[in-house]
């Protein structure tokens, strides 16, 4: 599972090499740590004239522990630079970001961020409208001119959900977002009284009961892991072949083990019980169980077609329903997809699992309305490359292509993908309904 060849980069000899072959440098990502500072360095925060967000970002900045300036300042290096471009209502306007970001682009520091919010173009009109999907472009390609395990994102926040982006900017900000890079995240207009502050943003699931699916290894026992450090009760869900392995994760998390085939016709009704009576329902829901059977389409058997879209998509949208009908999940209840890159790039050898995986991101476009009613989310992750036993069994010059082939240069950790998790799951997301979010460090697949 390891990279070899990152691993290689960090010793004398590799220090030695790698600038004069002019081979690939990947930094060491930042990643969370309880404790650490937010950033490493100010943030400078930058707007538009006109912006309506300034002034509520460098309150929730400053919350967050973050040392905020506003002027720029000698040869400063920066943790952050964020920008409010909710003022650029025309093209011509586009001129303030460039003024804003040019002069101080080289300052940002190793494993900095470069935050840009915008009004969602679909909610404007007009000139508008067109200076604010020309952020998209701004953003991904100084994504990909950032060095050091810095990242850039877009973040278009819907009038009226000016206070809503407190838990987007704290994550993206810090090191839990080390392997999501040029994403586009947008933050709808809800009811104030739904996006609630969490007590502590330590523990900001406590109380909160949270399935996941697939939970024995991988991907899943990281997402256990996470949601149980912030504090939510985890009930571990995977196939009784795996028994032996979920206990080990439900046990580390000091959660609950589940052994279900989440296939089995009477998966959903089992899973509802389980959760009402030993639970009293649940708060979020991790669809993370997945599988691949990898051929090409000409050599795919019924067999390998079916089984991948029963436990990748089938089986997600019959446990939502359920739990939706009989009120298991709790109105404000949280439902997390995991997709994948291949679901929006499509693969070689993979028209099964890109057919579930692009499904996925169907079921979060379909539930996201449905959710809202009830105070709710459905959103989705879709990991690039992260390095587990399933990208470990990839043969060598693929697994090297699938590394290198991004802007931050190697695999992500499983780690990262629980931490976008995390975030959709906090209570202070109820306005972040509906996304997809990539984790796969600026992947050149399918960008
Ligand atoms: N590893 C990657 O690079 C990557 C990239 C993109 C997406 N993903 C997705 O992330 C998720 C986790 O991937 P992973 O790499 O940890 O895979 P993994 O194979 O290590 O883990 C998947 C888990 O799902 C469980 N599972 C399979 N069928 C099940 C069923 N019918 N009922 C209950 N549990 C079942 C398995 O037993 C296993 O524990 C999957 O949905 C996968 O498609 C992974």
């Amino acid at each position: 599972m390891a990279d070899r060849y990152q691993q290689f980069t960090k010793t004398p000899v590799g220090k030695f090499l790698v600038p004069k072959l002019g081979l690939p440098n990947p930094a060491t990502l930042r990643r969370y740590q309880p404790g650490q500072p937010p950033l490493e360095g100010p943030a400078l925060l930058g707007a538009a004239p006109g912006g309506r967000l300034e002034k509520t970002v460098k309150t929730q900045l400053a919350d967050a522990g973050i040392d905020v300036v506003t002027e720029a300042a000698g040869d400063q290096k920066y943790g952050a630079l964020v920008f409010d471009a909710t003022g650029v209502t025309d093209p011509k306007q586009l001129r303030e970001v460039y003024k804003f970001f040019q002069p101080v682009i080289r300052r940002v520091g190793y494993c900095g961020r470069v935050v840009v919010l915008g009004t969602p173009p679909e909610l404007a009109e007009g000139r508008e409208r067109v200076a604010q999907r020309a952020l998209e472009g701004f953003v991904r390609s100084v994504a990909k001119e950032l060095k050091r395990g810095a990242t850039a994102q877009l973040v278009y926040v819907a009038t009226g959900a000016e206070e809503a982006t407190e838990s987007t900017l704290r994550f993206l900000l810090s090191a839990k977002s080390a392997f999501v890079d040029a994403q586009v995240i947008r933050i709808g207009a809800v009811g104030q009284a739904q996006v609630t502050a969490p007590e502590s943003w330590d523990k900001p699931l406590a109380g909160k009961v949270a399935l996941v699916t697939g939970a024995s290894r991988g991907i899943g026992a990281a997402i256990a892991e996470v949601l149980a450090r912030d504090g939510a009760h985890v009930v571990a869900l995977d196939i009784p072949a795996q028994g032996a392995d979920l206990s080990k994760t439900a046990n580390k998390v000091g959660g609950t083990a589940l052994q279900l085939d989440i296939t089995a016709a009477d998966a959903p009704e089992k899973l509802a019980e389980h959760l009402t009576q030993r639970h009293g329902g649940v708060d979020i829901v991790v669809h993370n169980a997945g599988i691949t059977r990898d051929k090409t389409l000409g050599n795919l058997t019924e067999g390998g077609w079916d089984s991948v879209i029963a436990v990748n998509l089938a089986s997600q949208l019959a446990v939502n329903d359920k739990l939706l009908a009989d009120k298991v999940l709790h109105d404000g209840g949280r439902i997390i997809g995991v997709s994948s890159i291949a679901g929006i790039a499509g693969n070689v050898g993979q028209t099964n699992y890109a057919t579930s995986k692009a499904g996925v991101i169907g079921m979060v476009n379909v539930g996201a309305p449905v959710l809202a009613e009830r105070g709710g989310t459905i959103n989705a992750v879709a990991p690039g490359f992260i390095e587990t036993k399933m990208t470990a069994a990839v043969p060598l010059f693929i697994r090297e292509a699938g590394r290198r082939l991004s802007s931050l240069g190697q695999g992500g950790l499983p780690v990262d993908v629980a931490e976008t998790i995390a975030w959709y799951a906090n209570p202070a997301s109820a306005a972040v309904n509906g996304n997809v979010v990539r984790v796969c460090g600026q992947a050149l697949l399918g960008a």
